[in-house]
């Protein structure tokens, strides 16, 4: 069975098993399957965080479960439950249509509301901790119903216990979000402002704030229907203070932003341009020319290439700075 069409970076592997449910019932009793039970099993959402080097011997479980409900409000807040198979930004778009803030900073992140909390998706000073309300997801050793509150997810920037003490264990099948209906905007991200006033918008509304955001990745992040791509491919590290200090004596342009009183993350993309890399094509892939954090496959490319390659950026990094940089994407 070919994942092509089932990962972003289109890569062409093979799954021994594949399987799609749409409810929880039909998760349940494919859990409950003898010719399932023993097989690795790995949890698809839009296959945009991933990057497959070679066939996978299992079964593929694809989340088709769908829907989007109003369940609960105060004075506040609304509370909205979102099926895990819905697509992520379908569900930006049902809160911009029902006025409730929270998540239009987060227009256009590709893949689906399950694979959300799993690397606490995030863009424009914005993370989905921040209107997460609690998920449901079924262990997939017992086919049982678990509900996970805030604390129980330990998110982090890009982590989750999903991606750590849990790592493939529970599939998650509904999420539930706290939108605001009073919108508290976040536009401390630079280039938002600057798009909004190029848009000449005066008092930002939160359907505004998603115009900008789509327009701002529209131009600097490839599309994954035309180009292969994961998005962010590394994580942005964090350095100590001191460290960063050393490095400003002989590359005193290096950006950083604070985290702590002793550490500041620097943007991977920087450092990966300063050596060189952005914009370069191999053969039929690369790094992007917009966005050096992003690797892309221009069509055809084996996903052991393009580790090969993150192998090689790491490298480099790793000899100019000092600085190791840690995959974002799951490779597989
Ligand atoms: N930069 C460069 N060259 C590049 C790219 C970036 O010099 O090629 C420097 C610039 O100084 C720029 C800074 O990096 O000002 C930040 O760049 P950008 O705003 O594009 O954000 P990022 O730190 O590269 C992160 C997320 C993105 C998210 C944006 C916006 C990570 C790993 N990535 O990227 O998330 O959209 O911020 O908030 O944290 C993703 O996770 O897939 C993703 C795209």
């Amino acid at each position: 069975f070919s994942l092509k069409p089932y990962n972003t970076f289109g890569i062409d592997v093979k799954a021994k098993l594949f399987a799609r449910f749409e409810t929880v019932q039909e998760l349940q009793e494919l859990l409950r399957m003898p010719e399932l039970e023993n097989e690795e099993k790995l949890i698809l959402g839009g296959g945009s965080n991933l990057l497959f080097t070679k066939d996978f011997d299992g079964v593929v479980l694809q989340n088709g479960i769908k829907g989007i409900e109003i369940i609960a409000e105060n004075d506040t807040h609304t509370f909205v439950k979102a099926g895990g198979g819905e697509v992520w930004h379908r569900f930006v778009l049902y809160t911009l249509d029902q006025n409730l803030g929270g998540v239009e900073n987060l227009s256009l992140i590709p893949g689906t509301v399950g694979a959300s909390p799993l690397q606490n998706i995030g863009a424009y000073g914005v993370e989905l901790k921040d209107v997460f309300e609690e998920l449901e997801a079924v262990e997939l050793a017992t086919g049982d119903i678990h509900t996970f509150d805030k604390e129980a997810c330990r998110f982090g920037y890009r982590e989750s216990a999903f991606k750590n003490e849990l790592k493939g264990r529970y599939l998650v099948t509904a999420v539930t979000f706290k939108l605001q209906k009073n919108h508290t905007l976040n536009t401390s991200y630079g280039a938002i402002k600057t798009t909004l006033d190029e848009l000449k918008v005066i008092q930002p509304t939160i359907q505004d704030v998603s115009a900008a955001v789509c327009h701002i990745r529209q131009s600097k992040l490839p599309d994954p229907a035309q180009i292969g791509n994961a998005g962010s491919f590394f994580k942005n590290p964090e350095i100590p203070l001191a460290l960063y200090e050393t490095l400003k004596v002989n590359f005193p342009e290096m950006p950083a932003y604070p985290v702590s009183e002793t550490a500041v993350k620097v943007p991977a993309g920087w450092l990966i341009e300063q050596c060189g890399w952005k914009g370069k094509v191999i053969e039929n892939y690369g790094v992007h020319k917009n966005q050096a954090l992003v690797l892309v496959n221009y069509g055809g490319a084996s996903g052991g290439k393009i580790q090969q390659l993150a192998y090689d950026i790491i490298a480099s990094v790793e000899q100019k700075f000092g600085i190791t940089l840690r995959p974002e994407v799951n490779i597989i």
